[in-house]
């Protein structure tokens, strides 16, 4: 285990910055105060996730101490909806997780399934013995949470087979039902977070591993009503941990990552079960989209991603062969970011983050801390002279271009600081990839509140913002869902 990597009481997280403690909700809709020019073509719902509860009480009268939730990853969900309605901006969010929290107040024990230490170690000295249990009893919690969109329905699901239901109007969690429920062949675990969608056919990617330990990758037609599976194709490897997988225009792309789940203890934590497989090629499995079968397989150097960014496929003019780039964010060596984040390495002044290298044209958020001159929420407790403090979680937003070298950044100003993932809406009719806006949300400079900040697509310059009534928890994953909802019509379970 990393030295940095040890359980935080409540005396220590109290130096986390806001965006890692519990922010609350606004479950009735507010009226944004806005200021700048939002565009008038914007028109639909930006949805975030978003950790917003960190802490967690175990009783009704305060008699024990809360649970204290230890990475960045187990923050329990609360969900961040604004509408963009002729140049007004309305907001509101709820907790998703209700019913854990509920339940850890009743039992004195919080039962969910997670990724950094055992959140209940305040409890006692040494680890619950009910914390065995828990490798199988997950219930929908959140971070990492990734959201597909219906005009009256919100699925949010995460790196586990399980999906949320939620009222789109009140973001009121209605039910929780696995892909086995679409299809009893999609029983087994597995599961990632960013099943990319072909728009186009309808379907959806993502990959299964079986209770035998097989690991298949499946199309869904989500579509369709009810939605129904298309293919699923056992690949030749031992089953693996990944993300996200990718897709171009003809074919899934599963980029099989050299780190497995070591379920031999269940009773340990998510990120202490992950086993980096030294040395180990990561392998490259090519489908076809149309029958699943696998039409070509490469291996790689080693190295280990979390997130895929782009895929497409040509024929190259000069061999006359079919060509697929893949575009992944990539860790290289014997080394991933997930221990990063834990709330101890946070809190350390040198705060190490691993970075990951890209890509090509995209958005992006920029990691591992950097200057937020006159914030007054810095991350981690104050330097001691030698080591500085990390600033901020994260420091800018960047469009960075492969093809010409040519970036530009925006960082927050003012004190602001931590911007989240941005996500870019294109303007309706558009022809350069970049003209329409980039959405991301900072802190202000005291850390009472969060604000939705527009910039232009073209000059990374901010045009308009839309100040929140609370503080945005940090989340890596949001969808902006454009009019009409582009799953409307899907049957849910
Ligand atoms: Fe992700």
């Amino acid at each position: 285990m990393p030295p940095n990597v040890r359980y935080c009481s409540e005396e220590e997280i109290q130096f986390l910055p806001p965006y890692f403690k519990n922010t609350g909700d606004t479950p009735e809709p507010v009226l944004c105060r806005t200021e700048g020019r939002w565009p008038e073509w914007l028109s639909g719902t930006f949805v975030r996730t978003a950790g917003g509860f960190w802490s967690v009480p175990l009783s009704e009268d305060g008699s024990k101490p809360d649970a204290q939730l230890q990475h960045f990853f187990d923050g329990l969900n609360v969900l961040h909806k604004f509408e963009f309605v002729g140049g007004k901006v309305t907001y509101q969010s709820r907790s998703t997780a209700d019913g854990v929290i509920q339940k850890a107040k009743k039992s004195g024990f919080l039962h969910t399934l997670i990724f950094g230490l055992n959140p209940n170690t305040a409890l006692r000295d040494a680890q619950d013995p009910c914390w065995a249990r828990l490798g199988s009893q997950a219930s929908i919690r959140a971070a990492a949470f990734t959201s597909i969109i219906l005009t009256r329905e919100l699925i949010v699901g995460t790196d586990f087979n399980a999906l949320q239901i939620l009222d789109m109007k009140t973001l009121e969690p209605k039910r929780i039902f696995t892909y086995a429920a679409i299809d009893p062949e999609l029983a087994g675990y597995g599961i990632c977070a960013h099943p990319p969608k072909d728009r186009k056919r309808g379907h959806i990617y993502n990959y299964l591993i079986s209770d035998e330990g097989v690991m298949y990758i499946f199309a869904m037609d989500y579509a369709s009503n009810p939605a129904k599976l298309v293919w699923k194709t056992a690949l030749p490897c031992k089953p693996c941990y990944i993300h996200s997988l990718a897709i171009s225009s003809d074919y899934a792309i599963f980029v099989r990552n050299p780190v497995h789940m070591d379920t031999s203890d269940v009773s340990k934590p998510v990120s202490q079960m992950l086993t980096l497989e030294t040395g180990e090629s990561t392998i490259f499995y090519v489908l076809d989209k149309n029958t699943g079968s696998i039409v070509a397989t490469y291996k790689a150097a080693h190295f280990f991603f979390f997130h895929s960014v782009n895929a497409y496929d040509y024929v190259d003019e000069k061999s006359g062969l079919k060509t697929i780039h893949v575009d992944l964010s990539a860790y290289s060596g014997d080394y991933c970011s997930f221990l990063d984040y834990n709330f101890s390495n946070l809190l350390d002044p040198a705060c190490p983050f691993a970075l990951p290298r890209l890509v090509r044209y995209v958005w992006g958020v920029l990691d591992g801390g950097g200057p937020a001159p006159g914030s007054l929420v810095p991350l981690g407790k104050l330097g001691n002279g030698v080591d500085i403090p990390c600033p901020a979680f994260t420091s800018g937003i960047v469009k960075t271009d492969w093809q010409t070298g040519k970036f530009l950044a925006w960082r927050p100003e003012n004190g602001e600081s931590a911007p989240c993932e941005p996500v870019f809406v294109g303007r309706p009719g558009a022809t350069d990839e970049d003209d329409g806006i980039v959405l991301t949300i900072v802190i202000n400079r005291t850390g009472t509140h969060s604000t939705l900040i527009a910039l232009d697509g073209k000059t990374m310059r901010e045009i308009a913002r839309a100040v929140m009534p609370q503080v945005l928890g940090f989340g890596p994953h949001g969808s902006f869902i454009e009019e009409p909802g582009l799953y409307d019509g899907m049957k849910l379970y």
